[in-house]
């Protein structure tokens, strides 16, 4: 039968690069992205590679809850999965809702992999030993570790507002690891650290994305993005890839693999109860597993 694996936002960037390792290891690959064109042209690449079953793309906007609920009905319905990558994250340089009128950094980055995660599984565990990987990033360092409400308090900074979702979502990773333990579905954290990608062109060069603490240090934060993002996706995908594959990993779980490929230590925030219980109950109240849109908590 089959391996299948799913990989978020992988059309393009880190995900296309992913997408094309996993097929090249024999795994029936579907990508996820909101353009069918993109999608297309990423067929025909992922083809180019692929050892096993022929990869397909399927449409769905990631940002929108319910399209996150309907692609997992789709999904679901098709049976046991190998391995899930949430590949998907996105900065917005300017304060954006989405179509639930949900903060976008904190929608796209954290709700929508959540969702996606708890409503598969089933089928995870039907397919396992199987591999969750979430996709993380090193913005988690300058990001506020306070959850009580969706948005942060003080101004809006589009680096540190994605880096605190992607905090969200590690949080959520290791806490997830545990829960599953023993159950065949290993659950891993994989930071890309840089690449030269869409989601950076052009995103990073403006000082309006961070604070105001660190905007006076602009041309050296300027500076630092301009190298840290200077690489090639296909060097940003391998600690997803080793993630999603690799057997020195088997028996683990609840592991960062860091921009090197290898496992390295995860920020301590992560573990913190507080941050934990605060990060699962917004999930819970805002991304219901089943249904609309869940409730703004207070
Ligand atoms: N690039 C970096 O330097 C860097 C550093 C650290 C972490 N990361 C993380 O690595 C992951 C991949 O980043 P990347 O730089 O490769 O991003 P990217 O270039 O923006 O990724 C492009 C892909 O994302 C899809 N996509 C974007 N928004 C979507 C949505 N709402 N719903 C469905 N698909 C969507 C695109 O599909 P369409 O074309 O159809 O929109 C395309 O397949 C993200 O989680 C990011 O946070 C990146």
């Amino acid at each position: 039968m089959d391996q299948r694996a799913v990989v978020t936002a992988g059309t393009g960037g880190i995900g296309l690069e992913t997408a094309m390792g996993l097929a090249a290891r024999g795994l029936a690959v579907t990508v996820v992205g909101r353009d069918a064109e993109r999608g297309a042209s990423a067929i025909e690449r992922i083809t180019a590679v692929a050892t096993g079953t022929a990869p397909r793309f399927v449409a769905a906007d990631l940002a929108s809850l319910d399209q996150v609920r309907a692609l997992a009905a789709q999904l679901a319905d098709e049976g046991p999965l190998t391995v899930l990558v949430n590949n998907v994250g996105a900065m917005f340089a300017q304060r954006q809702q989405t179509v639930d009128g949900i903060e976008a950094s904190f929608a796209v980055n954290h709700l929508s992999p959540y969702l996606l995660t708890e409503l598969l599984l089933d089928q995870l565990r039907a397919g396992g030993p199987s591999r969750i990987v979430n996709v993380t990033s090193g913005a988690i360092k300058v990001a506020k570790r306070t959850f009580d409400a969706v948005e942060p308090p003080g101004g809006y900074y589009g680096f540190h507002w994605y880096g605190r979702a992607k905090l969200a979502n590690l949080a959520y990773t290791l806490y997830l690891a545990e829960r599953l333990r023993g159950t065949g579905i290993t659950v891993f954290a994989a930071d890309p650290g840089g690449a030269a990608t869409d989601m950076t062109d052009g995103t990073m060069t403006s000082p309006e994305i961070v604070s105001p603490g660190l905007r006076l240090l602009w041309p050296l934060v300027r500076r630092t993005f301009e190298r840290s993002t200077a690489g090639p996706a296909s060097v940003a995908a391998r600690p997803s890839v080793l993630a999603a594959t690799d057997a020195s990993l088997d028996g683990k779980t609840g592991l960062l693999i860091g921009p090197q490929a290898h496992p390295v230590p995860a920020f301590r925030a992560t573990t913190d109860p507080k941050v934990i219980d605060n990060v699962l109950r917004l999930s819970r109240q805002l991304a219901p597993l089943h249904g609309g849109p869940g409730v703004q908590p207070t």
